[in-house]
């Protein structure tokens, strides 16, 4: 569609396409995001999984324009867009407003994200005065606010501890209140509770599906675990080798997945085994990338691999009768038409 007669209506909050997150090392380059595409809707969750070191928090931190560079580079012909704007190449300025004002990122480890000599309350009223502009008394007032919407005991008792003082599901509290005082549309968590027990995991989790139905906001949240992001997104995309290899929705990929990886993935959930079996895991290592594997990038780990699979890279095809497309070979119309012939 012609850009110019686009509505803002069908504008996505955030529309990546073809984003390349290159990173120039003394080894060689890492392609570590390698051709992505991806949109999240106003108010919408999309979960982004994939095994470490398929480029998901690179992904996230090329939208937030924090990729380090030296050594990263996006390359040209990426584009990131916010409610329609490119913000690949946008001036400082505007990305500085962009983090303040419409994204904001919780990362992996929220102790090294929080300052430890810092009391709590005080590192919250400094995000507020630097994104809201609040002052004094009033700042302190809504940090407290804040804390008490993420559901931390005490607030006003916990404003004044130091992070050490807090438990890792508090911290990772205190974070996600630091986040939302920019107020922001689009808030991307990144692995938020893999340091967490499996309880408050959940509770992080439950507190950000409520947040997002409060606030309207829309999340992205990047996850290695399948059955986290199936539990609380809206839809899903699995990324692997620095591509995405399979989307939809989150029911649907996670009840049915196409992508033999997909299918992976899901065998390796502890909860998917039955009892007494050992854990299925993908055989083969994760590729490094330096050197991504011709053709498809999954073909040396696949169970279904088949010659075209070594040689030629399939692209994301679309998945007959429903919204859902998968990086596969299988998915193609002559591999459907062949295996409908051998049923006949
Ligand atoms: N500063 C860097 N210099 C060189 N390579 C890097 C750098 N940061 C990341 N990489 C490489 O880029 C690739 C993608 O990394 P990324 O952190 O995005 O993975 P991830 O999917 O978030 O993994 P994890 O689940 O472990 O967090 C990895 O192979 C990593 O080794
Ligand atoms: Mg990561």
């Amino acid at each position: 569609m012609d850009i110019v007669t686009r509505t803002r209506a069908d504008e996505a909050l955030l529309e990546v396409s073809e984003l390349r997150t290159y990173l120039h090392t003394r080894t060689g380059t890492a392609r570590a995001v390698d051709g992505v595409s991806l949109r999240v809707e106003r108010g919408e969750s999309l979960g982004l999984v994939g095994e470490s070191g398929c480029g998901k928090t690179m992904t996230a931190l090329s939208v937030m324009a924090l990729v380090p560079s030296p050594p990263g580079e996006i390359l040209p012909g990426s584009s990131i867009r916010f409610e329609g704007e490119e913000l690949v190449g946008a001036a400082e300025a505007r990305l500085r407003r962009m983090r303040g004002n419409e994204v904001s990122m919780i990362f992996q480890e929220p102790m090294t994200s929080l300052n430890p000599v810092h009391r709590v309350g005080s590192q919250v009223v400094e995000a507020l005065q630097l994104h809201r502009g609040l002052r004094g008394r009033e700042a302190a007032a809504v940090a407290v606010e804040l804390l008490a919407e993420v559901r931390l005991p005490d607030p006003e008792v916990r404003f004044g501890e130091y992070p050490h003082q807090l438990s890792g599901g508090m911290r990772q509290r205190v974070m996600i209140a630091m986040a939302l005082s920019c107020e922001p549309r689009l808030l991307i968590a990144d692995e938020p509770t893999t340091a967490l027990d499996v309880t408050t995991q959940a509770q992080i989790l439950g507190l950000l599906s409520d947040l997002r139905q409060r606030r309207g906001m829309a999340v992205l949240l990047i996850s290695h675990d399948l059955g986290v992001v199936a539990e609380f997104c809206d839809r899903v995309a699995v990324m692997y080798a620095g591509q995405i290899v399979e989307e939809g929705s989150a029911q649907e990929v996670f009840h049915h997945p196409r992508h033999p990886y997909t299918q992976g993935l899901l065998a390796s959930l502890p909860g998917r085994r039955s009892r007494g079996t050992r854990l299925a895991v993908i055989p083969g290592v994760a590729p490094s990338p330096n050197l991504w594997p011709h053709g498809c990038r999954f073909h040396p780990r696949c169970a279904f691999v088949m010659d075209r699979c070594a040689e030629q890279a399939p692209d994301l095809l679309p998945i007959a009768g429903s919204e859902r497309t998968a990086r596969c070979w299988l998915e193609s119309p002559e591999t459907a038409a062949a295996r409908e012939d051998t049923r006949a």
